[in-house]
């Protein structure tokens, strides 16, 4: 796979995969720099809808796959080869920091991450210590190292943002209403801010070790953020994300935020500090655009349920998407949440071609969209 501007980022020197693929047209988007072809990967790329996942992923949890470079690695690389996307992501999981320090937390097939002792008094506080990256993942450090030197295209590393990771910590498992967790926010305000500092600096010494390893970019997860108000928002979970996104802002690395029915959200998604918002299918990126800064990168935001009614449906929709956009600088091509299983593979190989064929960039190469100087 390392053709082109395979070479290894750290063998000049530079810490992280940035510099090697400053001129790359996905970390040019996300930095809202003339770009010109839209880039696009798809969340949860790596994983269930493809048959060679099912033949390396192996029987135990996901968990034990994630702390096997030689899989992960694979994982990693397989929707890269197969789809010719423009980034890969780290095959690991935004529960991996916690479980590896000892939380208690693991990840249930067809369920998604349980706990069965939750999160419940400051007693709990010391069931989250520090997260010492060397001694407690270095099979994730290993995972990235390897990606760098293999991968042609930028590695994306990523982690939970601590509202997400917290609701699981305190639900104990997958929730749809998130009650346990909005109570302790509105009932405890002390222990949750206490709860969210101890997750903020996992998160942030995790993102910095992918980051000192190589990855390119990072995406922080806050997936079911889009459950809280505007008001709860900002005042329970925006001063964390803020001072999460700043840490990792000293690496130079360009962040990625992204949450699921979030529309309400995406001023203060970005006030938080990120370089690209990530946008759900519900808010059209032109709408999404007039509610963030100029000079802050878009990713989506396809109805990944849209890819199960066939490919002709599919390309359809993905030109709307470009359209919605109507060639502004700063898009990543994705979709507005992860890979559904059922997916047909050769369906997202298609969107890929689609947006690389028809996916333009106002001033991308000094023309507009049509082609007029
Ligand atoms: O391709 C990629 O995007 C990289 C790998 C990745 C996984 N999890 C692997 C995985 C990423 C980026 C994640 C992040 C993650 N994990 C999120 C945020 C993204 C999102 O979807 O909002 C969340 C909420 C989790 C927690 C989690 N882990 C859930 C809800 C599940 C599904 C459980 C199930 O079986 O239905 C997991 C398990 C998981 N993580 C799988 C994969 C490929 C599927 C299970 C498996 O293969 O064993």
């Amino acid at each position: 796979m390392n053709q082109g501007r395979g070479t290894p980022a750290r063998a000049d020197g530079d810490p992280s995969g940035t510099a090697a693929f400053a001129d790359h047209p996905f970390i040019r988007a996300c930095r809202s720099e003339p770009h010109e072809r839209v880039p696009v990967w798809f969340m949860r790329q790596a994983g269930r809808s493809l048959p060679e996942y099912h033949r390396v992923r192996g029987e135990g949890t996901i968990l034990d796959a994630i702390a096997d470079p030689d899989r992960a690695v694979e994982i990693t690389l397989q929707p890269v080869r197969r789809h010719g996307v423009d980034a890969a992501i780290l095959y690991s999981d935004i529960v991996v920091p916690v479980h590896a320090i000892g939380f208690g937390v693991d990840i249930v097939r067809g369920v998604g991450p349980v706990a069965p002792e939750p999160f419940r008094s400051s007693a709990d506080l010391d069931r989250l210590r520090p997260l010492d990256p060397d001694a407690d993942t270095p099979y994730v450090l290993e995972t990235v190292r390897r990606l760098v030197a293999a991968l042609d295209v930028p590695l994306i590393g990523f982690a939970g943002a601590p509202f997400t990771v917290a609701s699981y910590l305190v639900e104990g498992r997958p929730s749809r209403d998130h009650g346990r967790t909005k109570a302790l926010m509105l009932g405890d305000p002390t222990l949750w801010h206490a709860l969210l500092e101890r997750l903020t600096d996992i998160a942030a010494t995790s993102l910095l070790s992918q980051v000192g390893a190589g990855a390119a970019a990072v995406q922080v997860f806050d997936s079911w953020a889009g459950a809280l108000t505007p008001a709860q928002y900002r005042r329970f979970v925006l001063p964390h994300t803020r001072r999460l996104l700043e840490m990792v802002g000293e690496t130079g690395v360009p962040r990625i935020h992204f949450g699921v029915a979030t529309g309400e959200l995406l001023d203060q998604m970005a006030e938080a500090g990120a370089d690209v918002v990530g946008v759900d299918w519900r808010v059209p990126l032109g709408r999404a655009r007039s509610r963030v800064p100029a000079g802050v990168a878009l990713q989506g935001n396809l109805d990944p349920a849209v890819l199960l009614a066939g490919v002709e449906v599919a390309r359809e929709a993905a030109r709307e998407v470009l359209a919605d956009n109507a060639g502004h600088p700063g898009h990543v091509f994705n979709l507005g949440h992860g890979v559904l299983p059922d997916t047909d593979p050769d369906v997202l190989t298609e969107i890929v071609r689609l947006v690389h064929d028809e996916g333009r960039v106002d001033g991308g190469d000094g023309t507009s969209a049509d082609g007029r100087r």
